[in-house]
This record gives structure tokens, C-alpha cells and sequence, in this order.
């Protein structure tokens, strides 16, 4: 690789300028249910249909994801920051952060939650194990899609998850 030096100031200014939305990310292994608030997501290809999510190495998730093969990516609506800060807070899933968001369970088994504009289910396609988050490409297989409007955006938040 090039050897540089990197400006870490410059870096963490200008990688935080990369606007992102705010998502639910569901997962399911056996009878268990997790979900977890993921702002690293983009579309990867429209034929097929990729989503690319970067999850932290060391989260309960991370680990379901690899397991499973799969996940869900639930868009919230502009009103739902609040839902958004339960589920990147530690609590369990179930008697926790779901007692904040009924969900139904979609097509391929993973959490949609009623109360957002839809979801959509992924089959895990790509991983990338480089840094502490892991970087997974998504096959979307489902989409549900709840009711129109605008969807919730990590600019205007207040809070910072990048850089
Ligand atoms: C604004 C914001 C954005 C976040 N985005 C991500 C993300 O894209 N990927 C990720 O792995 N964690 C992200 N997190 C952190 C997770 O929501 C948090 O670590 C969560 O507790 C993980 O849940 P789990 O350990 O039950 O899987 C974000 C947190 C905040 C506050």
C-alpha cells in the first residue's frame, strides 16, 4: 500500500460531510429477534438490488448477521429520532428495545417494524473483515412497504456517527 501520512483532522471532517440516513437493522437467529440503529448503509446495485451496511466488529448483530445470512433494513419516518435513540442504546431486544416498535415478521423471518415506512429483508451476499466494522452486501429479496413519506435523516439529528 501508498504510504501517506494522513491529516486525521481533514479526514474526520470530510468523511462526516457523507450524508446518511438512519436506519433499524433486524436480525433473527432460532426464536430470537435483535435489531439495532445503522446510519452505514447505501444501495449497491440495481440489478440485483444491493444494500452495503457497515456493522461494528464487536456488536450482538454482527454476529446473527454471519450466522443467518441475513437481515432487514426498516426505514423510519422524520418523526421517529426518538425510536432511533432506543435502539442504539444497550437493552435487550425483546422486553426492550421492541416493547418501543411492534414489528410483524417478514418473508424471509426478519423484523419489519409497523410503525415505520417499510422494510426491506437482504440475503447476505459480500463481506468485507477490514477495521472495526465489518463491511456486508445485502440481496434484496423483500420489500414492504408501509406508507409514503419522508424518511429519517441523520443531518438534523444532532448526533455524529462518522468521521
Ligand atoms: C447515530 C448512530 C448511528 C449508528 N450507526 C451504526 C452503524 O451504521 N453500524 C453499526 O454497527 N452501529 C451503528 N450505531 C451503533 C449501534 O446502533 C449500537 O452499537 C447498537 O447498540 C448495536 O446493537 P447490538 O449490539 O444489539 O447489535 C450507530 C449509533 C448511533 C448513535
Amino acid at each position: 500500500m501508498t504510504d501517506v501520512s494522513l491529516d486525521a483532522a481533514a479526514k474526520k471532517t470530510l468523511l462526516r460531510k457523507i450524508p446518511h440516513g438512519l436506519f433499524i437493522c433486524g436480525v433473527a437467529e432460532a426464536e430470537e429477534v435483535n435489531g439495532f440503529t445503522a446510519s452505514w448503509v447505501t444501495q449497491g446495485s440495481f440489478e440485483p438490488p444491493l444494500v452495503v451496511m457497515a456493522v461494528r466488529a464487536d456488536s450482538t448483530s454482527n454476529g446473527m448477521i454471519r450466522r443467518t445470512g441475513r437481515f432487514s433494513l426498516n426505514v423510519l419516518r422524520a418523526d421517529q429520532k426518538d425510536l432511533a435513540a432506543v435502539f442504539f442504546k444497550p437493552q435487550a431486544a425483546v422486553g426492550g428495545r421492541f416493547d418501543a416498535a411492534p414489528f410483524r415478521l417478514g418473508p424471509l423471518g426478519l423484523p419489519i417494524l409497523e410503525d415505520g415506512l417499510g422494510g426491506v429483508e437482504c440475503e447476505l451476499v459480500g463481506t468485507v473483515d477490514h477495521g472495526d466494522h465489518t463491511v456486508f452486501v445485502g440481496e434484496v429479496k423483500s420489500a414492504t412497504l408501509l406508507r409514503e413519506g419522508d424518511a429519517l435523516e441523520l443531518a438534523g439529528t444532532g448526533w455524529q456517527y462518522g468521521g
